[in-house]
């Protein structure tokens, strides 16, 4: 039978990779789960795991922070032993992060083939890593499971063979709707530790906004004034905190500033929340699963579909934009959408089905 090598490094690989371990264990299929140890706090990793219900990684390379071609380096030096040991037959590798590119390169050039879960998204915004990340990733990958058609269309453009794609949905969503309920369970705790009503959620950690400090200050004093009408509660990355940190920004009963929230946490205070505003990819989806208004702060998405047919509102930098979206978000006019095709909480059985009938 074939052997299968998942492979994870930061916190939005974990709800990805959970639903497809558990669909393949329940096909029987021999599989190994890796760490690279990119993300390494344990509000960052741990607890995922353990809200997820995933095994601890049979491997982790520890290979922790450093610039990317550091970090890359380091992936690749360990993973490539780990590699001659094990054999797998396939390497499954998922979004769009700093280990999914290195884990991928090594595997193509030891023959091991790639399987890509969350293939085909396209920012065409060069100047973010993730796109790099991508774009390598995809043109050495053997099989492609695409969350949405426009995926499928931005494969074919770049001459992927159509054979190696397959439109399978959304395998986040799989992880959402199956703990959605006990996120609910998480609800009644966290507004009343929080004491919480009307509130706006916060995420930022994008390099583009929170590394340089001229435009961190300008997004900080937007959601200032957003703060004077509505509660902020702004879960904070570690890259994000270290800025804030040195721009002396602290935190306030209006302006919260909390620490990185678990997986069921962060889905509770997402589905009770007026509005989301935040640069992270996985959110944009999220909300729009979950039919909350988002706002996103960034030029461009690689996620379309969450504008198309979803919640999500592109900001970029306009913080007038922000201020008149969140106005006309408060005022009942925020934006109403409907679930994508095949976000359906079935992606990953989609995926398990396609990986055992390979040979
Ligand atoms: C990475 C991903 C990004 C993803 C994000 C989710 C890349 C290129 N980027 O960005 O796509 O949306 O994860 O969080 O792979 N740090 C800690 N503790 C940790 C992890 C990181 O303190 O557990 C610190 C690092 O030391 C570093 C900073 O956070 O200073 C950034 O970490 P890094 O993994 O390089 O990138 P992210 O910004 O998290």
């Amino acid at each position: 039978m074939l052997k299968f090598l998942h492979i994870v490094g930061t916190r939005p690989n974990f709800m990805k990779a959970a639903p497809v371990l558990a669909a393949m264990s329940a096909r029987n299929v021999p599989q190994l789960l890796l760490h690279t140890g990119q993300h390494y706090d344990a509000n960052m990793s741990d607890v995922f795991f353990e809200q997820l219900g995933m095994s601890p990684p049979d491997i982790n390379l520890e290979v922790g922070s450093g610039s990317h071609a550091a970090q890359a380096a380091e992936v690749m030096m360990r993973l490539e032993k780990v590699l001659i040991e094990q054999r797998p037959d396939w390497i499954v590798v998922y979004g769009d992060v700093n280990s999914t590119m290195a884990a991928s390169l090594v595997a193509s050039k030891m023959g091991i083939r790639i399987a890509h879960v969350e293939a085909g998204l396209r920012s065409r915004d060069r100047s973010m890593p993730e796109e790099i990340n991508r774009l390598v990733t995809d043109q050495l990958a053997d099989l492609l499971f695409t969350p949405s058609k426009d995926g499928d269309e931005n494969l074919i453009r770049e001459g992927i063979p159509k054979e190696k794609i397959r439109f399978v949905g959304n395998v986040m969503i799989d992880t959402l709707a199956r703990l959605l309920p006990q996120a609910d369970l998480k609800w009644s705790q966290l507004k009343s530790r929080f004491e919480l009503t009307d509130y706006v959620l916060v995420t930022l950690h994008r390099p583009s906004n929170v590394d340089d400090e001229h435009t961190l200050k300008e997004i900080v004093s937007a959601l200032e004034t957003i703060a004077k009408s509505m509660v902020v509660m702004f879960p904070v990355h570690p890259r994000t905190k270290g800025k804030l940190a040195a721009m002396g920004f602290e935190s306030s009963v209006q302006f919260r500033l909390i620490e990185p929230q678990g997986y069921l946490e962060f889905l509770a205070l997402q589905r009770h929340a007026r509005v989301l505003i935040t640069d992270s990819g996985g959110i944009q989806e999220e909300t729009t699963y979950l039919g909350i208004p988002c706002l996103t702060l960034r030029e461009n998405t690689e996620r379309p579909i969450t504008i198309s047919e979803g919640t999500n509102v592109l900001i970029g930098r306009d913080m007038n934009l922000l201020m008149s979206e969140f106005n006309a978000i408060v005022a009942g006019r925020g934006k109403k959408g409907s679930v994508p095709d095949l976000w359906d909480g079935k992606a990953s059985e989609r995926i398990a089905d396609i990986l055992v009938h390979q040979s």
